[in-house]
């Protein structure tokens, strides 16, 4: 009764972060990097690392090992992937939110399929778009605010699942030396994220302290509702997540020197 399933595209919205530093969350890790090339890396050219759709390959490549975690390069599991914190601000037009998701526990990543994936070291970029089948997301969240008429306030569990979900990530890098030995890593100063639902069920338990008459009315309407509900977050969500994907890939990226993969 909670969970609608139509499925509907949405407009993408390309979002600009100011300033990536002042946003992002370094991950703290003092593993030392790769030094010799693990089975699953892949190889490509540094003078066309996309020639044959190589970068591509190299990329979807890496997936299995991510999802499964490096824990020699402190690389933990992407599967489930575990985010500390998202939050919404949205102060006008039809929705009015504040506060956010806590300790979300994402489950689906490792089955990503990568569209592209492209790397261009002369004009420092590394773009890649993600095709995601199946997100189901645990959370904690803590709301307060109107969605038109209706106020919305609680905190509790949520679940949510995301079908069909599409993300395209464009990065600005540089080459950066490793700080503990010197291997030349790509770093990634800027990201941009933009993404698209093909459909969301949501479920917030415990709204209005439990009233669940109220509640079952609003979670109904978010449901019904859902494209322009994510419309509605879309800004703060993209910038959310580009937060967050900024931090994990640098992390990624800077335990693989470039030596083991780019020859
Ligand atoms: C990945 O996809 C398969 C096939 O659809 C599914 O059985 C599995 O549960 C998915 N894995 C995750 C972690 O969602
Ligand atoms: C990285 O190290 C190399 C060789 O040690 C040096 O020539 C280069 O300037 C360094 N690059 C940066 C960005 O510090």
């Amino acid at each position: 009764m909670f969970f609608y399933t139509a499925s509907w595209s949405l407009c993408v919205i390309i979002y600009l972060i100011p300033s990536a530093s002042a946003y992002t969350r370094e991950i703290f890790n003092d593993k030392p990097p790769l030094q010799e090339r693990p089975p699953w890396l892949q190889t490509c050219k540094r003078s066309s690392p996309n020639e044959n759709k190589c970068f591509r390959q190299l990329f979807e490549g890496c997936f299995p090992a991510l999802a499964a975690g490096i824990p020699e390069i402190g690389v933990k599991s992407f599967e489930p992937l575990n985010i500390d914190q998202v939050s919404v601000s949205k102060g006008s037009g039809n929705l009015v939110l504040s506060g956010g998701f806590q300790n979300l526990v994402v489950r689906g990543p490792s089955n990503a399929t990568v569209r592209s994936a492209s790397l261009d070291l002369a004009r420092r970029q590394l773009n890649f778009e993600l095709e995601l089948p199946r997100l189901r997301i645990r959370a904690k969240y803590n709301l307060k605010g109107n969605i038109l008429l209706l106020p919305l306030v609680g905190n509790g569990d949520v679940a949510m699942a995301l079908k069909n979900v599409r993300t395209a990530v464009y990065t600005k890098i540089s080459l950066r030396n490793e700080t503990l030995t010197g291997d030349e890593i790509i770093h990634i100063d800027e990201m941009k994220v933009s993404f698209q639902v093909g459909a969301m069920r949501i479920h917030l338990k415990n709204l209005f302290n439990g009233n669940e008459i109220l509640a079952a009315s609003i979670n109904a309407f978010l449901n019904q509702n859902g494209n322009e509900v994510i419309a509605e977050l879309r800004p703060d969500l993209e910038l959310g997540l580009a937060d967050i994907f900024h931090g994990l890939w640098n992390n990624v990226f800077s335990k693989m020197p470039t030596k083991l993969w780019l020859l």
